[in-house]
């Protein structure tokens, strides 16, 4: 296949992408208030270093449909009304991604999403006796029987996640509408699509996955109920949409098999997942897949490059090739096959070209990458431009990890999640660190990259981030309050 990192292509839809570098797929930011709120400044910020840099698509990071699910409890939240007031910080930052220099325009995707069990008890936005909704009330850690299971492991899946109340028929309706609400968001303040996160074990694939979905009713983990939570949220969300306002969706390349030998169980699940990526692509509305795996339990999606996670990556590689060759078979029309973005681990420019030219995806999708690397679409230009020989420059990695993240997964090693979060931590305070040296000065780069900042350090310094103002206003409030009501009760 002739195709170039830089060639545009045209979505389902009828938009187009101007080039294939996808940011930076969705990462969470951790900069809205506690218990979630809208974007606001550092979100600007940040999104103002990606938007220089000339990205095919900027995807944020999960909003949330729902202020009771939240992830890490600084999420950015769709807000109970979408008034004129409501609207303006999301205008601002779909107006801060598309405003590129040089006449530049990232394509900007909203990513929609829903935790369900996966919502934290401390940090989820709801009461610590609160449980979250899911489709089971089967608890983060407690549905694997194949999982290796220790004290430890169970103890940390106690402590943080609950176990969920099983949906009524109501919560599932009122989750549709809440989906459909939050495009109705992108789509007012400006944004050119959705992404509808259904990867990574959150609500959406614990409809899919029979280790969270024991229902029995038409919204069971059953071949012919488990996409309909998704079907009929996208369906609904492009009734009210125009037809030319993008629909993608993030969904595992497997996980979707209760029980069985690792290989029975990995070629059942691709079956599977082959069969959903057929059913969605028959539907004829979706403008974009993007392949991920992994969730909480099992956090293949933040595996770092060079370890032993990282074939799980090749292997979303392979199968989202199987997958490309598997829909352009298929009899639904060539112009309404979704195309295929691959994410996870792409981090040189062969990786990139390879995954192009092999027709192992239609966009590509750089995640930590771009973290590292913001202004990747302007490094790979001038390389393709001002370089003779590409083997000098071509399989050299655009960024280094750092050592934090690769050391990270030795911490607790049967809770993998312990590890990703110290990963992932590092990566928020760099995305921080972006924020802030864009906020003091627009024009300036990033400052430098900190390698010596260590997992942990990087975690604590992920909490021990407060809103000096918001906190002020609080302990004013609070002492106020305390002496009042001292005087009054004397
Ligand atoms: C800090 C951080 C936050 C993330 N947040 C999200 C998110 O909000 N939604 C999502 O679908 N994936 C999220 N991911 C996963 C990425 O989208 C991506 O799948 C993963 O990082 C693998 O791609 P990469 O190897 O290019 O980084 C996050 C990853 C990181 C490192």
């Amino acid at each position: 296949m002739d195709c170039n990192i830089f060639d545009p292509v045209e979505l389902p839809c009828g938009r187009t992408v101007e080039n294939r570098l996808v940011k930076v797929v969705a990462m969470y930011e951790h900069m809205s208030n506690f218990s979630g709120g809208s974007p606001n400044e550092f979100h600007y910020g940040l999104y103002s270093e990606w938007a220089k840099h000339g990205w095919g698509m900027v995807l944020t990071g999960n909003v949330q449909v729902s202020p009771q699910h939240l992830t890490l409890g600084r999420d950015i939240v769709v807000p109970a009304t979408l008034n004129a007031e409501d609207l303006k910080p999301f205008e601002r930052l779909a107006e801060v991604i598309h405003g590129g220099v040089d006449g530049a325009r990232s394509l900007a995707i909203m990513q929609l999403s829903h935790a369900g069990r996966q919502s934290a008890r401390f940090i989820g936005g709801r009461s610590p006796f609160v449980a979250p909704l899911a489709p089971s009330p089967v608890r983060v850690g407690a549905g694997n029987p194949g999982a290796v299971r220790d004290v430890i492991a169970d103890f940390v899946f106690h402590t943080l996640f609950q176990a969920p109340t099983e949906m009524t028929t109501q919560d599932i309706l009122h989750v549709q509408s809440s989906f459909v609400r939050g495009s109705l968001l992108a789509y007012e303040s400006g944004f050119d699509g959705v992404q509808v996160h259904a990867a990574h074990g959150y609500l959406l694939a614990q409809f899919m996955n029979p280790k969270s979905n024991i229902r029995n009713d038409e919204y069971s983990a059953a071949p012919e109920n488990n996409i309909r939570m998704l079907h009929e949220i996208v369906e609904a969300i492009r009734k009210v949409v125009p037809t030319t306002f993008i629909i993608g969706i993030k969904i595992n390349s497997a996980d979707y098999v209760a029980s069985g030998s690792t290989e029975e169980v990995s070629q059942q699940g691709e079956q599977c997942i082959l069969d959903h990526i057929r059913t969605i692509s028959s539907w004829g509305i979706i403008d974009f897949i993007e392949i991920s795996g992994g969730d909480y339990e099992k956090p293949d999606f933040m595996a770092s490059v060079g370890s032993q996670q990282s074939e799980r990556q090749a292997f979303f590689a392979q199968f989202s090739q199987t997958v490309m060759k598997d829909l352009h078979r298929s009899p639904t029309p060539f112009s309404s096959i979704p195309l295929v973005l691959l994410t996870g681990g792409l981090r040189s420019h062969s990786h990139l070209q390879t995954a192009l030219v092999s027709g192992h995806a239609d966009l590509l999708g750089i995640g930590r990458g771009a973290v590292l690397c913001p202004d990747l679409p302007k490094i790979l230009r001038s390389q393709l431009h001002n370089s003779k020989s590409p083997s000098t420059w071509a399989d050299r990695p655009f960024a280094h990890e750092p050592a934090a993240v690769l050391g990270a997964s030795k911490w607790l090693p049967n809770v993998k999640l312990v590890g990703a979060g110290f990963g992932s931590a590092w990566y928020i305070i760099r995305m921080r660190d972006i924020a802030v040296s864009q906020i003091k000065n627009p024009g300036a780069e990033p400052p430098p990259l900190d390698y010596d900042q260590g997992g942990l350090f990087a975690f604590f310094k992920m909490w021990a981030w407060f809103d000096f103002g918001r906190a002020t206003v609080w302990i004013l409030g609070i002492s106020t309050a305390l002496v009042v009501g001292f005087f009054c009760y004397h």
